[in-house]
């Protein structure tokens, strides 16, 4: 199956991390489908994407992050795109530094967890289904090393939403050790932003999306932890589609 054949869902695709990948996938080839919540951020994607190839980029205005929405997401995309062959899943948000647990409220922790975790949860429920009986398929969680330690004192909620994230993917890997798809999971353990907030111990958004769009095209390996801790980690991948 060429790459054009092969239809690849990008959730959280109008976010920091996501963005960067729909643009490799489209660069090699891909159709690209991406659901946002927002329809200003599918327009601002198409802005940053523009001269790559968007005429194989399909949008759509849904919410994931309920069993419903993801749903009537799978329904209406299905519709327009007839199937999708992968998935690469990197729902969340970039930053939280809200303060001490002391400090903080049920309900906040309720949004966190929501956020990072129970929308991977939705999203995979609605859509794993569809990729996961597919040898010629994949599934890719992206998660980060937030959910391993402390990043920096106040940024505790972080470190329990992502810690969840990395849970959810270890258990998917081992509750489905047979499944014909490539079942696997990027760890970047650093910051990820966009070319122009690039600091130390950050790495390019567009880097990432090189890395994920040759793991997703190669599919060398299956349920597997890809742990990127520096650039050439991510330069490996791109070359190898290993680590
Ligand atoms: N940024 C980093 O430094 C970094 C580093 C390592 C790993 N990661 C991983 O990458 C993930 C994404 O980071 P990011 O920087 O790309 O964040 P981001 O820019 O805030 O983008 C997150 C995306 O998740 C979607 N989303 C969040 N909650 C949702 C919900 N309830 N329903 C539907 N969609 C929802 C958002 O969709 P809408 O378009 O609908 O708003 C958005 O597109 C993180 O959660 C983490 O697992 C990030």
């Amino acid at each position: 199956m060429s790459a054009s054949d092969r239809v690849v869902l990008v959730l959280g695709g109008a976010g920091t991390v996501g963005s960067g990948i729909v643009k490799a996938l489209l660069e090699k080839g891909f159709q690209v489908a991406v659901i946002s919540r927002e329809g200003g951020r599918l327009e601002k994607l198409k802005q940053f994407l523009s001269g790559s190839a968007c005429d194989r980029l399909h949008t759509l205005v849904g919410n994931v992050g309920s069993e419903d929405g993801a749903e009537a997401a799978k329904g209406a995309l299905l519709k327009e795109v007839g199937e999708v062959t992968d998935v690469v899943s990197c729902l969340g948000f970039s930053w939280w530094q809200g303060g001490p647990p002391l400090a903080q409220s049920l309900a906040e922790l309720h949004r966190v967890l929501d956020t990072l975790l129970l929308s991977t949860f939705t999203a995979w429920k609605a859509f794993f289904p569809l990729v996961k009986d597919n040898p010629g398929g994949s599934y890719t969680f992206i998660t980060g090393g937030a959910g391993e330690r402390l990043l920096m004192p106040g940024t505790g909620f972080l470190t329990l939403g992502a810690a969840g994230a990395l849970a959810f993917s270890l258990m998917v890997r081992e509750e489905y050790p047979d499944v014909p798809c490539k079942l696997n999971e990027l760890k970047i353990n650093m910051g990820v932003t966009t070319p122009e907030r690039l600091a130390p111990g950050y790495v390019n958004h567009l880097d990432v999306g090189e890395a994920v769009a040759s793991l997703v095209e190669k599919r060398i390996v299956s349920h597997t932890v890809l742990s990127a801790s520096s650039p050439a980690d991510l330069k490996a991948l791109a070359l190898e589609g290993k680590i």
